[in-house]
């Protein structure tokens, strides 16, 4: 275990870079420094661009010959919120090292898995030959906020970078040790309910059977989200959804990642969804519905008998081809309008979208990726899964950047990615190493461009 490859991860993570509270801009700057010269001293000519969110590190180092392919590595440097702090067992700005597993915000989400990548090109240069690949890394600070200026970089940017294939290590490895090609993501369209009932909070007793409560009302509006058993409930919710393929339906039959593991991993009493799927399936294929958030009324200690006069709740939808976010979001709204009862009045604000992923994975670069996870774990047949979570970018390097991206995650079912205790797996930082150079060295044998 190299001692400098952890000064840098640590030295990494203990910036609290997140995106989503203002009070860390920062925080945010000083990360993306930091790994625009972490960049710089390998060799990478490397600079912070400014967007009207956090700023964008663009890093590029090309081949020794002229006409390589180029090979795109993106990331993100931005980290969720801690909150609950109480339940972290070590500080989460603070990274301890517990049986070989990191413990800090954003270990896994996704400073380390980019880290692997960085570390992966820092010891190629250093060991082996010239770069036979130019090599672009573009890592965001805002991904966890919906990536709202990333898609209007690529379009400005488009020239710049132009590339052959994308790799993104920001999703899931079904075990460790088990390679993981995830070949297709779902897409995300998030809104907020705003509901309001009386001017002010009102005593419950004096107006209670006489005025709405907004907290009654929203439970209503949310309860009507699912059926019985467990579809949404929204008119053309289901609209182009892509049916399952049985090649698919039985290779995911097969994985180490199964509903026992879902159980232990979640601690539930017992799993939920829809009918029909299994649990993988639901998550992986089929769209969803969730709150995020929901608050209205008093929070604090004890009781106090008000009639509230707000409620609000934050929802977002998992999407699947070819389903589309905007859509999904006119539909809710019609949803919700039509059921809204007159005693209160509501406001709906849009969020943010991304569409869902979908690529061939016995494709040209498919192919390649799995060769390439063949090289880096000899002995593992590499796993060919989907995900339940999103990552938007990757649909707009398609359609803005034209290119395919390679989803080589190394996040563990354990690594508590959003939750307290996130962790990353030391030995996935040098599997992520593995990975990276076995992408360069399948890249090599790419055809030149003339
Ligand atoms: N790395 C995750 C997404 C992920 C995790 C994909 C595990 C597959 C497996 C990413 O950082 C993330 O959390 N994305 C957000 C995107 C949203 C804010 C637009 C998500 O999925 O909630
Ligand atoms: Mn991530």
């Amino acid at each position: 275990m190299q001692s400098a490859h952890i000064d840098d991860f640590f030295a990494f993570l203990r910036f609290p870079s997140i995106s989503a509270q203002p009070a860390h801009s920062k925080d945010m700057r000083n990360c993306a420094e930091w790994l625009s010269t972490k960049l710089r001293n390998i060799g990478f000519s490397a600079s912070l661009c400014d967007t009207l969110g956090h700023p964008i590190v663009l890093a590029r180092l090309d081949a020794a010959t002229p006409n390589s392919p180029t090979l795109l590595i993106y990331g993100h440097y931005d980290v969720q919120p801690v909150d609950p702090l109480e339940l972290w067992e070590s500080q989460p700005f603070e990274p301890t090292v517990k049986d070989g597993f990191v413990f800090a915000r954003g270990a896994t989400d996704n400073k380390g898995q980019i880290l692997s990548h960085i570390l992966g090109v820092q010891e190629w240069i250093e060991k082996r030959d010239a770069l036979p690949v130019n090599i672009i890394f573009l890592i965001e600070g805002e991904e966890e906020v919906g990536s709202p200026n990333l898609a209007p970089f690529l379009r400005e940017h488009r020239a710049e970078l132009a590339c052959d294939a994308i790799v993104v290590s920001d999703t899931g490895m079904v075990d460790i040790g088990c390679p993981t090609l995830t070949y297709g993501l779902r897409g995300i369209a998030a809104m907020e309910i705003h509901l309001s009932g009386p001017a002010m909070d009102l005593h419950s007793g004096i107006y209670g059977g006489a005025v709405a409560n907004p907290v009654t009302e929203l439970c209503r509006l949310v309860a009507s989200l699912h059926d019985q058993q467990g579809r949404v409930a929204v008119e053309g919710f289901y609209n182009g959804v892509r049916p399952l393929q049985d090649w698919e339906r039985s290779s995911w039959a097969g994985l180490p990642f199964n509903e026992e593991k879902i159980a232990s991993v979640t601690k539930v009493p017992t799993l939920w969804g829809e009918t029909g799927y299994s649990a993988l399936e639901r998550i992986w294929s089929r769209p969803t519905a969730e709150v995020n958030g929901i608050y209205g009324g008093y929070q604090g200690d004890g009781s106090k008998t008000v009639l509230p006069a707000q409620a609000c709740a934050k929802l977002t939808f998992r999407l699947v081809p070819d389903q589309e976010p905007e859509k999904i979001q006119e539909c809710v709204r019609k949803h919700f309008e039509r059921i809204c009862p007159p005693s209160v009045s509501m406001r709906i604000e849009m969020g943010h979208t991304g569409m869902p992923y979908l690529m061939e994975p016995d494709g040209t670069l498919g192919k390649l990726a799995i060769a390439a996870l063949k090289k880096a774990f000899p002995s593992k047949e590499p796993a060919l899964v989907r995900e339940g979570g999103s990552v938007p970018i990757v649909a707009d390097f398609k359609t803005i950047l034209g290119a395919e991206t390679l989803l080589l995650g190394l996040a563990l079912p354990g690594c508590q990615i959003h939750s307290p205790n996130e962790n990353f797996s030391l030995e996935n930082l040098y599997n992520g190493i593995a990975i990276n150079q076995a992408i360069i060295e399948e890249m090599k044998t790419m055809p030149k461009k003339s």
